[in-house]
């Protein structure tokens, strides 16, 4: 009998690249090295299991030596070498990083910097987004290259550029400028439209042509905040439309499927939720930052996040690191263990691919600092055989693959509400979205409850909670689609500097916080940030908690106190509030508590959502991942104590069953298979 479909997940499916089992493997730059290294390379890929290698993405000087000039002979004997050897190839277009020639002669296609500064050549970084020269010679090369490889068996993914808007996004060039105001007239059609959503009479700057719209260069005070956002739609827009026409010239000689790497939480530039609908797959890096304690937490958000800017669907983590990362302030290496939980965390969150940057460590350039799958140190080192040994998990974890994470929360993650918030002059700058997201998923994430990310305009009535830890921007539709979502019986909890404005960073008419009144049955007076440093508490169910950064003065129209502060300029007025609209609950919190006390106000509102903490032991990390047949258990002991956990079921690592009690030793992983039922759920 078949068990029910999997009514919790987002459910996508993608062209899955035409590959056996888990994609194992990483960045490739045989470029790099001498011919006899290639051998070698491929020997020890084999050794290690990796199957899937991205290459070219930095080899446009070697691919077109000249403008127009091919070479492919080094790059036909790469493939060829690697398809003798059973070694799929994600195939790079290589124009983040345009060649000396190209700059030579086409200096005015350089970005220029919002301080007017044309960027030089040496590094990497594409050109300017919206020169015509560069649009043309990208898209000659992507044509190229699909027209020679586009059915070679070896190819079967292409890897389009990487990593657009890193390190070049906001481009103040005249061809930026010129396309800039083509966006502009497309948008609002009007100037009288125009200078109504940007609020132009403020500060005189009414336009009356549109040529006199410049791009939010820097000037002698804080730039329209509204001509800003519309920059940062405009830079998105333009750096989506340079993919597109890749893509397509792409698709015109080859059918396999097409992506390009995002940078999830890592960089807030490209609104991910438009890029995945234009990718056949979602790909993602992720950089472990080692300043974080606990890195695996925002490891979590970077893989949730990615599933759900692709609905669900199985995706590829495009890059992480065996160890170090170059560019961090402290290259600290992970210790034993760490790269595989790493790993193991991205794929129990969806991912059916795991790979690197990047296979060998190079010798030369800036990051030769950089760990690699195979070290400077070679085939002695520990990494290598971490690498090893991975390898051969990820191939008994085969038949995972094109499975779901059920997720019965969402987290609201609006990009296009961060680039608002992230503006001048805001109340105070101690507040941060990330931060907040953080702070949320962190509590979600100590008690194992697996999360979706949403937008506030999506269908959310799949799940029982929905939090918003930092919707400052929320459109009226957006909030009506909230207000419906706990009206027909939802639980929704809101933070502070939660739609504030709108879509043009307009204040609501009503005041901050009016159109999710509804929901929350209070108005919010006025905003009330505190001093560095100062505490003032709040009092929630009888207990003292410490809160900082922000209070504010409300006004409750229906919601009932659920806190009071005890201090600081709201003292005696509410700080959490809780309401009920419809069928449904919405809580609000005006203020900043500490972990225990945004943990005791979540746990009120998971008993308003008839949720329930996993109460695994502490530092366990524990997904599922499900098929119609099957549940799979990914259990990670972040910890340094052995656990024990309450499961039965086959471990696909260790091929033994666990019949009651699964113990986990320090720095360990599992992987336990149940079947699923007709009543639902693996047992
Ligand atoms: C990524 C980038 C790679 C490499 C890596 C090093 O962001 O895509 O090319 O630079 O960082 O961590």
């Amino acid at each position: 009998m078949h068990a029910p479909a999997l009514p919790d997940t987002l459910g996508a499916t993608s062209a899955w690249p035409a590959l056996t089992g888990i994609a194992y493997g990483g960045d490739y730059t045989p470029e790099q090295w001498p011919r006899e290294v290639w051998e070698e390379d491929v020997a020890l890929m084999r050794d290690a299991g990796v199957n899937l290698v991205s290459i070219g993405i930095f080899a446009w000087a070697l691919l077109e030596v000249s403008e127009g000039e091919f070479d492919f002979d080094w790059l036909d004997d790469v493939i060829d070498l690697l398809h003798r050897n059973g070694i799929s190839v994600d195939l790079g277009t290589p124009t983040a990083s345009p060649p000396a020639w190209f700059f030579a002669q086409h200096p005015d296609a350089r970005a220029v910097t919002r301080d007017g500064v044309p960027l030089g050549f040496g590094a990497r970084g594409m050109a300017s987004h919206s020169a015509p020269a560069y649009r043309e010679a990208a898209v000659r090369i992507a044509t190229e290259l699909a027209r020679r490889y586009g059915h070679h068996p070896a190819v079967v993914l292409w890897h389009v550029h990487n990593e657009y808007g890193v390190p070049v996004g906001e481009d103040y060039s005249a061809h930026s400028v010129r396309e800039w105001r083509r966006w502009l007239q497309e948008r609002y059609e009007t100037l009288d439209a125009l200078n109504a959503a940007w609020g132009t009479a403020f500060w005189g700057q009414h336009y009356g042509e549109w040529e006199h719209i410049g791009a939010p260069a820097t000037a002698p005070s804080v730039v329209n905040p509204a001509q800003r956002l519309d920059f940062a739609r405009f830079t998105d827009h333009q750096l989506r439309s340079c993919f597109i026409a890749e893509r397509d010239a792409i698709r015109a000689h080859s059918d396999r499927p097409i992506t390009t790497n995002f940078m999830a939480n890592q960089h807030n530039g490209c609104d991910l939720w438009a890029w995945a609908r234009e990718v056949d797959i979602v790909s993602d890096d992720h950089y472990l930052w080692a300043a974080d304690e606990e890195g695996e937490i925002g490891l979590a958000i970077a893989a949730d996040l990615t599933r759900s800017v692709g609905r669900g669907a199985p995706w590829i983590l495009m890059e992480h690191s065996t160890s170090a990362v170059n560019w961090q302030p402290r290259n600290v290496a992970k210790r034993p263990g760490e790269m595989a939980r790493n790993s193991l965390s991205h794929f129990g969150r969806g991912a059916d691919g795991i790979l690197f940057f990047q296979w060998r460590a190079s010798r030369s350039g800036a990051e030769k600092f950089h760990s690699a799958m195979l070290p400077h140190a070679g085939t002695t080192s520990r990494v290598w055989r971490e690498v090893v040994d991975l390898g051969a998990k990820l191939r008994a974890l085969a038949e995972v693959r094109g499975s779901h994470v059920p997720a019965e929360v969402a987290v609201l993650w609006d990009f296009e509400s961060f680039w608002a918030q992230d503006l001048e002059w805001r109340p105070s700058e101690d507040v941060s979205h990330a931060e907040r997201i953080r702070a949320f998923y962190e509590k979600l994430w100590r008690d194992q409850i697996t999360v979706n990310f949403a937008l506030p305009g999506h269908d959310l009535s799949r799940y029982k909670l929905v939090i918003a830890p930092a919707q400052y921007m929320l459109s009226a539709a957006d909030a009506e689609n909230l207000n419906r979502y706990v009206e027909g019986g939802g639980t929704l909890v809101v933070s502070f500097f939660s739609a504030v404005v709108d879509e043009h960073d307009a204040v609501h008419a009503g005041g901050f916080a009016a159109p999710l009144e509804p929901s929350l049955g209070l108005r919010v007076e006025e905003h009330l940030p505190l001093r560095a440093g100062d505490v003032a508490g709040i009092v929630f169910d009888e207990t003292p908690y410490p809160a900082d950064t922000w209070q504010e003065d409300l006004v409750l129209t229906t919601a009932e106190v659920r806190a009071t502060y005890d201090g600081g300029p709201a003292a005696g007025g509410p700080a959490v509030t809780r309401n009920t609209h419809g069928d449904g609950v919405g809580w609000y919190l005006s203020t900043r508590p500490d972990a225990a006390g945004l943990a005791a106000v979540l746990d009120a509102a998971y008993a308003d959502a008839g949720i329930s903490p996993s109460g695994l032991p502490a530092g366990v990390e524990a997904v599922r991942r499900i098929t119609d047949e099957a549940e799979y258990l990914i259990a990670i002991n972040h910890g340094t104590e052995t656990v024990s956990l309450q499961t039965s079921g086959f471990d696909l690592l260790t091929q033994e069953e666990a019949r009651g009690t699964l113990v986990l030793s320090a720095g360990d992983v599992a992987v336990i298979r149940t079947q699923r039922t007709a009543e639902g759920g693996g047992r």
